[in-house]
């Protein structure tokens, strides 16, 4: 099953690249390379490009579409850009960015060595929440995204990124701290940044959900 997993995996990931064809040949291990990856990621912005395919365009001043190691083991993904994310292009870089930085540090990676997306690419009007159509619209490009890194964990921020990948209207005091699968990768919800904002005390709890994660990487090693 895993094996077929794996050919699922490359497979995918030169469609991705807009290969819809098998290439004469497939890299001798079977997964593609750091190099590889980060053309897909490049081809996967470009296939976006100026996007208008929700109504989130009309006030967004930029379009974020997650930056770190394409190659990462770990894998961030939070809910969509806040008024600092929309105005840099960047995730995760206004105070609730900082935070996560300080969670990614503690847990002894770089921020470049792990890779930060958000389920929406552009910013929701006063940081409301994305509207279904909007979260459908999207949702294909962080699955590429997921697919391309193929991260050996994955954590979610919050209510809508861990509803969304787990496909369930559970809230987030119920599904953070458990292992759930998405697509055969190990997905951990936790808190979302900006809530710890509001409720420091739970930082505990988001430190033993990125213990668990610890505990599961270094299995994977
Ligand atoms: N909140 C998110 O969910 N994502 C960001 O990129 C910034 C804030």
């Amino acid at each position: 099953m895993q094996d077929l997993q794996a050919i699922k995996t490359v497979l995918e990931f030169y469609k991705a690249l807009g290969i819809d064809r098998l290439p004469l040949s497939i890299p001798e291990t079977g997964h593609p390379t750091p190099e590889e990856k980060a053309k897909a990621l490049k081809a996967l912005r470009q296939e976006i490009g100026d996007c208008k395919r929700c109504k989130l365009y009309k006030g967004r001043k930029n379009l974020v579409f997650g930056e770190g190691n394409p190659d990462a083991s770990l894998m961030f993904i939070g809910e969509a850009p806040g008024r600092e994310e929309d105005i840099q292009g960047r995730p995760f870089v206004g105070d609730a960015g900082r935070l996560l930085t300080r969670l990614i540090e503690k847990m002894g990676f770089k921020r470049q060595d792990v890779y930060i997306g958000n389920i929406i690419k552009c910013r929701p009007p006063m940081n409301r929440d994305p509207q279904d159509d909007e979260i459908s619209t999207c949702m294909p490009f962080i699955k590429k995204q997921i697919m391309i890194i193929s991260p050996k964990v994955i954590m979610s921020l919050g209510r809508i990124s861990a509803q969304t990948l787990i496909g369930v209207k559970i809230p987030i005091t119920r599904l953070r701290g458990k292992f759930y699968d998405y697509e055969g990768i190990p997905l951990m919800p936790t808190f979302h940044p900006a809530y710890l904002l509001r409720n420091p005390r739970d930082k505990m709890l988001v430190w033993s959900d990125a213990q668990q994660v610890l505990a599961r990487l270094r299995e994977e090693f």
